[in-house]
């Protein structure tokens, strides 16, 4: 079976030999300090086992969750922020085109402090059966703490309090934070984050797990998938084999030569999801000190009509790391037609994904020569298998990453800042 693998010919070009030669230093002694957990943050590097250490208790109480509520909901509402939502929203995404019709439908929700997307959806819920997972690892974070009170009142309303609380799942810390108080008061099934996995490295936890199981997505081969990449992410005997370490060593090599901005690339609307996962990962983790890479993504070719130009033509400070997918599941051939009259019948024959790999290979090409660097993360096909794989790659890349930065990749110090201002804002005692 095919892994997840890394190109890099179309950033080498700007790279000097010695330059990769140094920094290919660097990451190994960053390897050293992840795996060997001397780092900083070193109390929070549970997800590097997880894919290995995940309790088939656990797997066992997500399924008998489903079976509970599966056939009396044809809705479940997810609430969460950031770590909390990013992952399992970027894998139900990532496999929204794959047929589970059999599955309740999942709706985020404490994402935002947008009223009208809340109005909207309670709204929505009065005519729908549906279940809740609140997840949140401090359990006190303002946006999902918001949604939940008013999704709370919402089910107990229409369905009585003791009916309500089978229908509500918690996800979250073991022992503090009000979300667990609640839980325990109402007897909610509840699931433990642990300790030691910060919120953008949870997905392999019931954070990202549950969601994805109630999306009807198989999680045995996600994990299967996170896995195998585990184990090639530990060989450093051959680092070509390595598809982090080489990523990390590319990425911090650009770095180095004053490109500050990383576009994650995707050429398949389903996984713009996955983008905004890896801005979170990479952007909290690496953001601090007043340094690393600025984050940011495109979904192309839609945004080729947009970004395009700037990305080509402007400034000399990105570079891409593009999303290359080799086979998608459904498609479509564009046929032929009589007398040709729109023009189209020289890609006749062809299925669109086959001309939309034309169009990346022809984007990574121009914007190579345009001075823009471009690093291809190929995936065999979307699936849960390479899922897992692609997952725990990214995450090992930004441990090794904010070591050879010579930050602590774990820890988001400067996100209480505007927090503060807000309580402060909003009287909080
Ligand atoms: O990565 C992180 O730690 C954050 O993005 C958190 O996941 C996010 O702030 C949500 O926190 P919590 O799960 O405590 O509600």
């Amino acid at each position: 079976m095919k892994n997840i693998s890394v190109a890099t010919n179309y950033a080498d070009t700007v790279l000097p030999k010695l330059l990769v030669e140094a920094i290919t230093a660097e990451t190994l002694t960053a390897f050293d300090t992840l795996t060997n957990k001397t780092g900083e943050g070193n109390d929070f590097l549970g997800w590097l086992n997880l894919p290995n250490d995940i309790d088939n208790g656990i797997i066992e109480k997500i399924n008998s969750d489903i079976d509970r509520l599966k056939n009396k909901i044809q809705k479940i509402v997810v609430v969460g922020i950031g770590g909390s939502y990013l992952g399992a929203k970027a894998v139900i995404e990532a496999l929204k085109y794959h047929e589970n019709h059999d599955y309740p439908e999942v709706i985020f929700a404490g994402h935002n402090l947008n009223g009208s997307y809340m109005a909207h959806l309670l709204k929505n819920l009065d005519n729908t059966d549906y279940a809740v997972i609140v997840i949140s690892k401090s359990g006190t974070t303002t946006e999902p703490a918001v949604a939940f009170r008013l999704l709370k009142s919402h089910l107990e309303n229409k369905y009585g309090t003791a009916e309500a609380a089978q229908r509500i799942i918690a996800v979250t810390d073991s022992s503090k934070g009000t979300l667990k108080n609640i839980a325990d008061e109402y007897g909610y099934s509840s699931y433990i984050i642990p300790d030691n996995v910060g919120g953008r490295f949870s997905v392999l936890t019931p954070v990202g797990l549950l969601p994805i199981a109630f999306a009807g997505y198989d999680i045995n081969k996600l994990l299967e998938g996170a896995r195998s990449m585990q184990k090639i992410c530990r060989n450093v005997t051959d680092l070509k084999d390595n598809v982090a370490m080489q990523y990390a060593i590319t990425r911090h090599a650009l770095y180095t030569l004053r490109y500050d901005v990383e576009v994650f690339v995707n050429y398949l609307d389903n996984l713009n999801f996955v983008s905004e996962w890896c801005k979170q990962l990479f952007g909290e983790s690496e953001g601090k000190d007043g340094k690393g890479i600025f984050p940011s993504s495109v979904s192309f070719t839609t945004d080729l009509h947009s970004l395009g130009q700037f990305i080509q033509g402007g400034s000399k400070i990105l570079f891409e790391t593009v999303l290359h997918v080799e086979n998608i599941s459904d498609d479509v051939v564009i046929p032929s037609i009589d007398g040709d009259i729109d023009g189209l019948n020289y890609i006749a024959g062809k299925s669109i994904h086959e001309v939309n790999k034309t169009a990346e290979k022809a984007t990574i090409e121009a914007h190579t020569d345009g001075g823009v660097p471009n690093i291809i993360i190929n995936i065999p096909e979307i699936n849960e298998f390479y899922l897992g794989q692609l997952l725990y790659m990214f995450e090992f890349t930004c441990g090794i990453c904010g070591y050879i930065l010579e930050v602590n990749p774990f820890n988001q110090p400067d996100v209480e800042q505007y927090k503060r201002n807000m309580f402060r804002l909003l009287g909080k005692k």
